[in-house]
Parts: C-alpha cells; sequence; structure tokens
C-alpha cells in the first residue's frame, strides 16, 4: 500500500481522492441534469442519507499485537474467489456520464479483477460490454420484463455472452419520486439512452411497428413500459429461476421475511439494498436491516449489500454484520464522469488499499476474520 503515498506525483493527484472529491468534481464536470440524475434521491432524500449515516452507529474496535504481515481481502461466491469484497454495482445509462458508456467501469473492473454487475439499462449493449471485459467476472442484472419471451431473449444473450450471474432488481417496479429530475424534466431514456440491450434485442425489436432508430421515443417509451411490470411477484421468478442455470440473485431485499421468501424461491444469493435511496423514500438503512437478514439466512446463501458504502471502513462494517460482500454504486459513478476507465479504476483502487489498511490495523488478517466482535454499535 505505500505505492500509493510513494507514486503521489502530481499526474496521479490531479484526480481526487475521497467520496467528496469525486463528487463535487463530477458536479463541476458534468450538466445539472445527468449529475442530478446521479446525485438524486427518492422524495426528501430521507432513505439516502440514512444509509449513509447508520455507519456512524457503529464503530471498528481494533485488537492490537496481531501479525498482520501477512493480509487477505478475498471473498468467494458462488465457488469463485474474488481478491476483493466488493463489486460494482449496476447503474444504468453510462452514456450521460462518459462517452465511453459501461465500457469504462467493465474495463477498469476487469482489470483490478473486480466483478461487474451490468445493468439491464445499459448505453452500450451486453455483447459490447463482454467484448471490452475480456476475462472479467462479469453479471447481468435484469429489470424484469412484462413479456416472457423478452425475459427469455435477455437472459440468454446474458449466459451467450459469458456472464457469470442474473441479479434480477425487485425494488424498482415503478420508479421512485425522484425530485432533482421532476425539477430538470429529465428522464435519459427517452432520447435511447440507457437501451443499448433492449434496442439490440430481437424479441423486442419484433414488437415495435418501426425500427427504434426510426422513432427513438416510441421505441424507449415501450422499453419503459416493458419495465413498470407492476404485476411482478414470487411466481415471476419462479420463471426466470426455471430459464436460467446461472446463478440467480435477487436485489432489493430489505426485509427478512422477504430473504425467507427468496430463499424458498431457489435464489442464490440475496442482495440487500434500497436503491441507493432512489426509491422508497423513508425506508430502512440497509445497514440496519442486514443483521436480521443475516440471522434470517443462517448462511445458506450469500448475502450481498449496498446503499451508503463509501469507504473502506463501511466495507468492513457491512462484512461484520453479516454480508459476504458490498455492492459499490455512486462512488464509481462520479469517477467515471471525471476520467471515465481510468477514475474508476483509480477508486477501485484506492477502496482496495483503504479496506486493506483498515482490516490490518484493526487487528485482522484476513476478512474471514471479520465477524461481529470487529465493532461495538454506539448509538
Ligand atoms: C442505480 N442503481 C441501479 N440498480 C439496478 O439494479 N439497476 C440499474 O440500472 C441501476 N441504475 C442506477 C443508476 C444510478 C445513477 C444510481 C446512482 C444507482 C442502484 C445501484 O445498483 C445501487 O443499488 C446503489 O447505487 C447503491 O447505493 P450507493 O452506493 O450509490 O449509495
Amino acid at each position: 500500500q505505500m505505492d500509493i503515498y510513494q507514486c503521489g506525483d502530481e499526474a496521479a493527484r490531479q484526480l481526487p481522492v475521497s467520496f467528496d472529491e469525486w463528487e463535487n468534481r463530477a458536479k463541476e464536470i458534468l450538466a445539472a441534469a445527468p449529475f442530478g440524475y446521479v446525485y438524486g434521491a427518492a422524495g426528501a432524500g430521507d432513505t439516502h442519507r440514512g444509509n449513509v449515516d447508520a455507519f456512524q452507529k457503529y464503530r471498528i474496535r481494533p485488537r492490537v499485537c496481531c501479525d498482520i504481515t501477512k493480509r487477505d481481502l478475498s471473498v468467494s461466491i458462488f465457488g469463485t474467489q474474488f481478491p476483493v469484497p466488493f463489486l460494482l454495482a449496476p447503474i444504468g445509462v453510462n452514456t450521460i456520464l462518459h462517452p465511453d458508456g459501461e465500457l469504462a467501469p467493465a474495463k477498469a473492473a476487469a482489470k483490478c479483477g473486480v466483478p461487474y454487475i451490468l445493468s439491464n439499462v445499459s448505453s452500450v449493449s451486453m455483447e459490447q460490454v463482454a467484448e471490452a471485459a475480456g476475462d472479467g467476472v462479469r453479471w447481468f442484472q435484469l429489470y424484469p420484463p412484462k413479456d416472457h419471451e423478452l425475459t427469455k431473449s435477455f437472459l440468454k444473450r446474458a449466459e451467450s455472452a459469458g456472464f457469470k450471474a442474473i441479479v434480477v432488481t425487485v425494488d424498482s417496479t415503478l420508479l421512485g419520486w425522484r425530485e432533482t429530475d421532476l425539477r430538470n424534466a429529465y428522464l435519459p431514456f427517452l432520447t435511447g439512452q440507457g437501451m443499448g440491450n433492449y434496442f439490440s434485442d430481437p424479441v423486442f425489436c419484433s414488437k415495435l411497428k418501426e425500427a427504434p432508430d426510426k422513432n427513438v421515443k416510441a421505441a424507449a417509451l415501450k422499453a419503459l413500459e416493458e419495465g413498470n411490470n407492476t404485476c411482478f411477484t414470487w411466481k415471476e421468478l419462479d420463471f426466470i429461476r426455471e430459464h436460467t442455470r446461472l446463478p440467480l440473485l435477487i436485489k432489493g431485499i430489505t426485509h427478512p421475511d422477504d430473504a425467507l421468501l427468496a430463499l424458498e424461491h431457489g435464489v442464490d444469493g440475496i442482495i440487500v439494498s434500497n436503491h441507493g435511496g432512489r426509491q422508497l423514500d423513508g425506508a430502512v438503512a440497509t445497514l440496519d436491516v442486514l443483521p436480521s437478514i443475516s440471522e434470517s439466512i443462517r448462511g445458506k446463501i450469500p448475502i450481498l449489500m449496498d446503499s451508503g458504502i463509501r469507504r473502506g471502513a463501511d466495507i468492513l462494517k457491512a462484512i461484520a454484520l453479516g454480508a459476504t460482500a458490498v455492492l459499490i454504486g455512486r462512488p464509481y459513478a462520479y469517477a467515471m464522469a471525471v476520467a471515465g476507465e481510468a477514475g474508476v479504476e483509480e477508486v477501485i483502487k484506492h477502496l482496495v488499499a483503504e479496506t486493506e489498511l483498515q482490516l490490518a490495523i484493526s487487528g485482522r488478517g484476513s476478512i474471514q476474520d471479520v465477524d461481529p466482535s470487529l465493532i461495538l454499535k454506539v448509538k
């Protein structure tokens, strides 16, 4: 980790270091509407603030005089060993942030050995992302469409393009009340951004009166309609389960009873998430619900967690409370806006180094040694 300090030359330091700096720099660079799209949260922003604040309820209680010469951040998920305990969360419409779109985070993640979860509503199609990511581990996130044929097509394409797991997001069958976007009259999808997977899909295109490029808005509206899958129930999840042999994760769980139902319906992993506070305002913070979900799942399947992770300390707290690994969202989105692939790589490297240092200074040599004894609830 000394490299981080020793290589801190002029050129490197032209990039921000902390989350707040990345966010401020992104705000300077981006137009108000795309910045607001990333920054924004639902309603009064209570869920978003609560996610971040929840980490202050816990403090790390270090042990000393432990041999921390050897340090291991790796975690195992579905039998695959990953070098670090975090993944890049699915974030859609990346061309509003950088012209390379999802190719930037996909390449940076592959370079660093961090799994990348590609959003269903990516600007770039999953096949193009797969090509750019090469051997990098990638998962595909699905907003379950209403049409089963379209669902099957997305699943089949993801499998053919080498995605290694399917993440079904269940907290967004309707878009949350986002006042920043209302104020800016901004819904990027309507200009065709975020439609990379839809507009390249034969099943989707066969449902249109004319090709997507002939009437972008009509095609985008049709895609959004598919995504407003308000009749999505556990039975629909069964359909997805039956139509993929890949590990299946459910994203957007915050209640232990839903976690148990998901387990009954055959998922292989749970992602405790409230979409970074972008969907339901006034909802519980994910860190607050993690212990009860962990208790109900009892180690049967991995539990991942996101919403509010900003630092190495946050990652360790989440793992201490039962997460196998975490997802990061806005931190890499801002970095992409500022410096594309290089920005995402910088954020990943800093997070890895910070997590490793935090782990070691807290007296633990490996992520496997992180358990509830690492932390103390103070509020
Ligand atoms: C998201 N998120 C998201 N989730 C998902 O399942 N599919 C998606 O397409 C998107 N798109 C998206 C866009 C933007 C701009 C943001 C900020 C978030 C939610 C994302 O995967 C993750 O749950 C949160 O970002 C985690 O919270 P933090 O790290 O941003 O606080």
